[in-house]
């Protein structure tokens, strides 16, 4: 069964089986997610939020758990552990590079208006 898979914020969607992997879906629809553990559950490079009550996806693996702690609390899971079983929103950080070259062209654009 396939189920829709949504990307913020770029808004992009792809369509997936039950069970294949945030990160495989991002791949699918284009999305660059940073791994270095080829999925592994160690680099903690691919971390992306969801709404903790989400039922799109399985529960944290055994792993998840113990790599993020108090930070499933806050949505924040592992693309390469957590596996779609429903329709779901992805939300994914900015890569950290971009948001300081964005940060950067903010204040020069605040500094222009001066
Ligand atoms: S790819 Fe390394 S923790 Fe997910």
């Amino acid at each position: 069964m396939n189920h829709e898979v949504v990307f913020l914020p770029a808004g992009k969607k792809t369509a997936v089986r039950t069970g294949t992997t945030v990160l495989e879906a991002a791949r699918k629809a284009g999305i660059y997610i940073p791994t270095r553990c080829a999925g592994k559950a160690s680099c903690l490079m691919c971390k992306i939020t969801v709404n903790p009550a989400d039922a799109g996806m399985t529960l944290p693996t055994a792993a998840e758990e113990r790599k993020l702690g108090p930070l499933l609390e806050k949505g924040i899971r592992l693309s390469c552990q957590a596996r779609v079983t429903g329709n779901m929103n992805v939300t994914v950080p900015e890569d950290p590079f971009k948001a300081v070259v964005r940060r950067q062209l903010e204040r020069q654009a605040e500094d222009d208006l001066w």
